[in-house]
């Protein structure tokens, strides 16, 4: 299995005190399975997908990555993961805003040693970015801004894909498309993919779905 998520607790320590979002979350992913993860505003889906990002840590359970038990990493060892084995697409892009789109598109993958010229520049033709290479995340559009950091994630080639409403600032049309090409995409690399999405469509074309409901998976 390339994923394994086991009873995994989040509680958030909040003015009113403390909020508990996931109460026992289980999931499994294998490598080449597609899966959506829908569930209202505020389910506490984006926080789990940074948990199984390695971008925070649980308060109990644990996540498996093949055999590795990410939750007992430190902070170098979760850094490390977000190189090259785990890519996440933000809900906010995180692009960086001094770099060339070309060098966004890079980024991840020269920190982990695996930047490939000719994965990159097609990632930017079949995202249709060739023409922006030069610009900055500034100079591109909401949507455009979004594939940059689908590019992004999937320059280093990782093992999973974790994408937070990957298409949401997109009109249908572009959304139908950049999907199309990200499950090409992955497919191509035999990596697993994990959506998150408000979008029962998207949902639809995704080979699995999941719904967080009450702090569970259902
Ligand atoms: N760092 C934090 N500190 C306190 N509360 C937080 C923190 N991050 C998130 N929360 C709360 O946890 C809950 C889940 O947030 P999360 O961002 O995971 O939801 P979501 O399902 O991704 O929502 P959306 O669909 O709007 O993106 C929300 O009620 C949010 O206010
Ligand atoms: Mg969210």
């Amino acid at each position: 299995m390339l994923l394994t998520v086991q009873n995994i607790h989040k509680t958030y320590q909040t003015a009113d005190g403390p909020f508990a979002v996931l109460r026992g979350v289980d999931l499994t992913l294998d490598a080449g399975e597609t899966l959506a993860l829908t569930g209202e505003s505020g389910s506490g889906k984006s926080t789990l997908l940074h948990l199984i990002g390695g971008l925070d840590t649980p308060d109990q359970g644990h996540i498996h990555l093949g055999e590795l038990d990410i939750t007992t990493l430190d902070d170098n060892g979760r850094a490390a993961l977000r190189r090259g084995t785990v890519g996440v697409v933000f809900q906010q892009f995180n692009l960086i805003p001094s770099l060339r789109v070309s060098d966004n598109i890079a980024f991840q993958a020269r920190l982990a040693d695996r930047y490939d010229p000719l994965w990159d520049a097609t990632l930017a033709e079949r995202m249709g970015l060739t023409p922006h290479l030069n610009k900055y995340p500034e100079q591109l559009s909401g949507g455009q801004q979004q594939r940059v950091a689908i590019a992004r994630t999937l320059a280093p080639k990782p093992r999973l894909v974790l994408a937070d409403e990957p298409t949401g600032n997109l009109d249908e049309a572009t959304a139908a498309a950049v999907l199309d090409l990200m499950l090409e995409l992955v497919s191509e690399t035999g990596a697993g993919l994990l959506i998150v999405t408000h979008s029962t469509e998207l949902a639809g074309r995704m080979s699995r779905r999941l719904h967080l409901r009450a702090g569970q998976v259902a």
